[in-house]
């Protein structure tokens, strides 16, 4: 396996600071882009390239290529929060498709070799069977998913007419963070459900708010297929060693377990695991939610080597508090 020099956009961000992560145990040299806008430098292990800025900036991104010999992209930078999306539209097709129109421009022109992005579940929007196949129809609800769904054609197009393969890996509900405490979610405004709980659990907010008790499911709230964050990074790195084997040819395949949870489930593993139960507040539904997405992983299980190793709700609400109770610490340190 020649591990070629990997740059990571959005290396300081949530999935991505667990890429660098997994990359680094698996011996795979890494520098990062980042803009800061969502990322932090802390989370950047010392002795990784790092580069504040745009990935759309293309003489920074040239100059990463150059000084650091870069043959593969892992891209994680991007805007995530769908109701957002829905609010300013061009914010993410600026992000989101434009900014990877530009990098993917700039890794084409250095000769590039491979480029594993960051896709969605929301790319398929509100899906007509369940668990979700990769080649189901493919029609976004959001600008989120489109600006995503987007990017994926471009890396399609550009990949058969130029000597580069790529990889886009559709996560679903992503959460958890680093069982060795290293990273996690950092959530300015957090919107996701096993973040907020976490919030609640340690005591920075009240309570959780359920967004709809009447779907159309067992317990009467929205079904996900909850992935740990580290495995979604360890998978990246299984990804990113099948595209170094296999010049020519594309990886496109759903990241989640095959197992729905729904949000009481869910704060059912948070109580369990926090010992003092989280108030929960009965509300409507949120505009937007469909009530079940989970994912067919058997192309995922396939195709890489990879296994998830923390697949178990408790393990993953259980990753996420201690990292809540790290912050918390941290912001109440001195130095903090
Ligand atoms: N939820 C609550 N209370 C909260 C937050 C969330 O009840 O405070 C519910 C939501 O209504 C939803 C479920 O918990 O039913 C999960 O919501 P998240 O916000 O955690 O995640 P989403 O399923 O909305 O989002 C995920 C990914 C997105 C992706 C989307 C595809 O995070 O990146 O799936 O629909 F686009």
């Amino acid at each position: 396996m020649n591990k070629v020099p990997v740059l990571v956009t959005g290396g300081a961000g949530y999935i991505g600071s667990h890429a660098v992560l997994a990359l680094l145990d698996a011996g795979w040299v890494v520098a990062v882009i980042d803009d800061l806008s969502n990322g932090t430098r802390d989370v950047v292990p010392p002795g990784v390239g790092f580069y504040e800025g745009n990935i759309a900036a293309r003489a920074l991104v040239e100059r990463v290529f150059d000084e650091h010999g870069i043959r593969a992209i892992m891209h994680f930078a991007g805007s995530i929060v769908v109701p957002e999306s829905v609010e300013k539209p061009l914010k993410y097709y600026s992000n989101n498709t434009l900014a990877s129109h530009a990098l993917i421009s700039a890794a084409v022109d250095a000769g590039v070799k491979h480029i594993l992005f960051s896709s969605t579940a929301a790319t398929y929007g509100v899906p007509a069977r369940m668990p979700i196949e990769e080649d189901d129809p493919k029609v976004p609800i959001n600008p989120y998913g489109a600006s995503k769904l987007m990017t994926e054609r471009m890396l399609a197009d550009a990949s058969a007419a130029y000597p580069f393969n790529f990889g886009a890996l559709r996560y679903f509900n992503v959460a958890g963070a680093d069982p060795q405490g290293r990273t996690g979610q950092i959530g300015r405004g957090s919107t996701h459900l096993i973040k907020i709980a976490a919030e609640a659990a340690v005591g920075k907010r009240d309570h959780v708010a359920v967004f709809g008790t009447d779907y159309p499911t067992p317990d009467g709230t929205c079904v996900r297929d909850y992935v740990h964050v580290s495995d979604l990074a360890d998978a990246h790195v299984a990804a990113l060693e099948w595209l170094v084997e296999h010049p020519g040819e594309n990886l496109v395949m759903n990241c989640g377990y095959g197992q729905g949870l729904s949000v009481l489930e869910v704060l059912d593993a948070v109580d369990r695991i926090n010992g003092v139960p989280v108030r929960r507040v009965m509300a409507g539904r949120r505009a937007g939610d469909p009530p079940e997405l989970v994912a067919a992983n058997s192309r995922l299980l396939a195709t890489l080597d990879w296994r998830p190793k923390h697949a178990d709700i408790d393990r993953i609400v259980g990753d996420a508090l201690q990292w809540e109770r790290t912050l918390l610490d941290r912001a109440s340190s001195p130095t903090g």
